[in-house]
């Protein structure tokens, strides 16, 4: 039997995240942010004192760069050359301005692809993202897309303090050549603007049920 995986995609500031944490922790499931992995090789590229335009830098810098993925307790700990890297290191405003532009990459993507795939060997996965439903995992029957407006999105980003250029972000991650975000073939596709996150989770866990996922 294949191991279960439910996808979650969406533009930035979505909600996905929150959505995804919660139905992970409500099935016990293992909950995965691939958004996170796109930003640890961001922050990877920077320290190293590349320029997210250039390409053939990041292509040269990417086999040295050693991800470790771990899980205890259902929650997925990623590590890169060893190293944790703290919410503020993933989410500085160097990061959010640079990500789009790395995620472009193939070799970067290629990478991600394989490590992505790889993590069904810790269990049942909950994985939001861009190519989840997409890309990574085609075949799984368990695909949602969460959307919302840009200005309830821009809003979101803006009371989490961070400075993030999300409609710029979603340009990019929607016109890109590989990859692009779209809403995947046969996913529930769920605008969370005028929605509670208690709502939405409902929604995504009744959904759930009617596939078979018992919560
Ligand atoms: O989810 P989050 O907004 O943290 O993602 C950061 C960036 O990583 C996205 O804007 C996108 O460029 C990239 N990404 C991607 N594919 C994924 C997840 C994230 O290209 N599956």
């Amino acid at each position: 039997m294949t191991t279960p995986v439910i996808a979650i995609d969406g533009p930035a500031a979505s909600g996905k995240s929150s959505v995804a944490k919660r139905v992970a922790g409500q099935l016990g499931w293992v909950y995965v942010n691939t958004g996170n992995m796109f930003r640890m090789i961001t922050w990877a590229v920077l320290q190293a004192g590349i320029d997210a335009q250039d390409a053939a830098a990041i292509t040269a810098l990417e086999p040295s760069l050693r991800l470790s993925f771990e899980v205890c307790d259902g929650q997925m700990t990623a590590r890169i050359n060893d190293r944790l890297l703290t919410d503020a290191e993933l989410n500085s405003p160097g990061v959010n301005a640079a990500v789009s532009l790395v995620a472009q990459i193939p070799t970067v993507r290629a990478r991600l692809v394989s490590e992505q795939r790889a993590l069904v060997t810790h269990g049942s996965l909950v994985m939001e993202g861009r190519d989840i439903g997409s890309v990574i995992f085609p075949d799984t029957p368990h695909k949602f897309y969460i959307d919302a407006s840009e200005e309830v999105r821009a809003r979101r980003r803006a009371s989490q303090g961070l400075s993030d250029a999300v409609g710029l972000r979603d340009k990019l991650d929607s016109t890109r050549k590989n990859a692009p975000l779209v809403v995947p073939q046969g996913a529930l596709l769920i605008d969370s603007s005028e929605l509670t996150l208690d709502q939405v989770v409902s929604h995504v866990i009744a959904a759930l049920r009617q596939q078979g996922i018992p919560s």
